[in-house]
């Protein structure tokens, strides 16, 4: 079956799926299950205040840990997080050493925060090329809140869409040449479920902050029918209210899909 989202959800906020108090929630629907962004403009940020680059990124996890919460608040479902493309390697060996060492202290200083959140957390990307103690971390935090029953942050680390989708095709081959799988009965579900985010739901409502239209190698396959909402305000400023913001247009728009729409 095709993988196109299911309606959003609205009307979930004076009672989370969480047991949790909105009363700080601004009340918007339908609220989009799946809200992945695009955290952009560490970098400029530091600069524009005369700083290194990295003090954006350490800045940046400030955001990462207040938008997490207000997520958690509103009664998202999942928050899918751009860390790393595989691209990212480009940069110098200093600034990556630094986003590995921020990555790991982030996981096992954020560990009682998303127990009591009830944040369970997934990993997507490749793993070779992290250092190992990263992978550690990463893997004890994903293990720690393997159990939890709440929102699901997914973190893209080391992420390339299009890597992604050669080896859910190498996969699929593979299977068809040991006779596990007829290449007719390929269709778009079993496509997906090779993925990283097998079993995800889509992203409805793509954010990309500090002002760049374009996609950069982000979930290709995943975010065909997600709406997309491009802010100039860069990573680190990004608050609560900008998101509040994006959500807001996001009730505004008449997803499609292909057919006419609201009457
Ligand atoms: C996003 O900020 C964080 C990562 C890509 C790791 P940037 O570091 O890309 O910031 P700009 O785009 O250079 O300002
Ligand atoms: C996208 O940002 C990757 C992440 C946010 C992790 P980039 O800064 O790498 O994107 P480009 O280079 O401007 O396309
Ligand atoms: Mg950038």
């Amino acid at each position: 079956m095709a993988t196109i989202p299911t309606e959003p959800r609205g009307g979930r906020l004076t009672d989370g799926p969480h047991g949790r108090s909105a009363a700080d929630a601004v009340r918007v629907e339908p609220l989009p299950r799946h809200v992945a962004i695009i955290m952009d403009g560490n970098g400029r940020w530091a600069q524009q205040r005369g700083l290194p680059r990295i003090e954006g990124h350490r800045q940046g996890v400030t955001s990462v840990r207040r938008i997490t919460e207000h997520c958690v608040r509103l009664g998202i479902e999942q928050l899918t997080l751009y860390c790393l493309s595989s691209e990212n390697w480009r940069r110098p060996a200093s600034e990556l050493g630094f986003l590995m060492q921020l990555l790991g202290h982030y996981m096992v200083e954020e560990q009682n925060l998303l127990m009591r959140q009830r944040v369970k957390v997934a990993i997507i990307g490749r793993r070779d090329g992290l250092p190992p103690e990263t992978v550690a971390d990463v893997d004890q935090t994903v293990e720690r809140c393997a159990a939890n029953d709440g929102m699901r942050l997914c973190l893209a680390v080391n992420y390339g869409s299009r890597a992604e989708i050669v080896e859910a095709a190498r996969r699929l081959a593979r299977e068809a040449v040991a006779g596990r799988i007829d290449p007719e009965a390929i269709d778009e579900q079993s496509f997906a479920d090779r993925l990283d985010t097998a079993g995800m739901p889509d992203p409805d409502l793509l954010i990309r902050t500090a002002g760049e239209m374009r996609v950069s190698n982000f979930l290709l396959w995943q975010i065909s029918y997600a709406e997309l909402w491009v802010t100039p305000v860069a990573w680190p400023d990004f608050t609560e209210s900008h998101l509040d913001e994006a959500l807001a247009a996001y009730a505004q728009r008449d997803r499609r899909f292909g057919g006419i729409g609201r009457p």
